[in-house]
């Protein structure tokens, strides 16, 4: 059995109201809390960065928060020291953008500040030609981050063409996390376990559903059976 982890993308949450968002997630059974944070030129989107991050887990404090900050941006490296800082847990960088040694360099940074890491790509870009498999076969990243949409809006249609490289990905390194994001909802879940994903993203499923804690418990079990 692997270990199941859910995420909801605070993207879809009421910008205007985000500390009572991220406290009403974590009641609802939230694992992580998914941060998309984006530049404006990496993806044609614009959020929040890492002073939202410091004041969020400031405001949820004493809580337990997992803060999973996605970097749908062209310069990772900048942030990483304030997002640090602020209370990230995990940073995810996106291999378009950063790669070979420099990849290598911000996958160490990363952890010598003592956050997890974790490398993304989007939909089209191949983890082997990329250099994805080299940092997960250097021990240097903790999770994976497939992309099945392309990044910068939520609620948009999932992608099966990514479920390949998900296998792939899974038959070669079976004890890495195996993070799923874009149009990931109770039924493309299934899909996703079954090509190897323990960790879910779900942006618009969860937070335009009646019953939240009910999405979240299906996809937990998704991954579970
Ligand atoms: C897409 C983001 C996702 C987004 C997913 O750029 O990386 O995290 O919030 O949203 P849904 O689940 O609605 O596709
Ligand atoms: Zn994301």
């Amino acid at each position: 059995k692997r270990r199941a982890i859910v995420c909801p993308s605070l993207l879809a949450a009421d910008q205007g109201a985000l500390a009572s968002e991220v406290n009403r997630m974590l009641d609802e059974g939230a694992d992580w809390l998914h941060v998309d944070i984006m530049d404006g030129h990496f993806v044609p989107n614009l959020t929040i960065g890492p002073p939202v991050v410091a004041d969020l887990s400031r405001r949820v404090g004493p809580r337990d928060v997992f803060f999973d900050c996605h970097l749908s941006v062209n310069n990772p490296a900048t942030l990483v020291p304030a997002l640090a800082k602020a209370g990230a847990s995990s940073v995810t960088f996106h291999i378009e953008v950063v790669n070979g040694e420099r990849a290598a360099e911000l996958c160490r940074t990363i952890r010598s500040l003592g956050m997890r890491v974790a490398v993304a790509c989007k939909p089209s870009t191949s983890c082997e030609s990329s250099g994805v498999y080299d940092l997960c076969e250097a021990g240097l990243v903790d999770m994976v981050l497939c992309l099945s949409v392309e990044p910068g809006f939520g609620g948009q249609k999932f992608k099966p063409s990514v479920l390949d490289k998900v296998r792939s990905l899974r038959s070669r390194f079976p004890d890495i996390d195996i993070q799923m994001d874009g149009g990931v909802n109770p039924t493309t879940a299934v899909e996703c376990a079954a090509a190897g994903a323990n960790v879910l993203v779900a942006g618009s499923a969860i937070f335009s559903a009646p019953d939240p804690a009910h999405v979240i418990s299906l996809l937990r079990s998704a991954i579970e059976n």
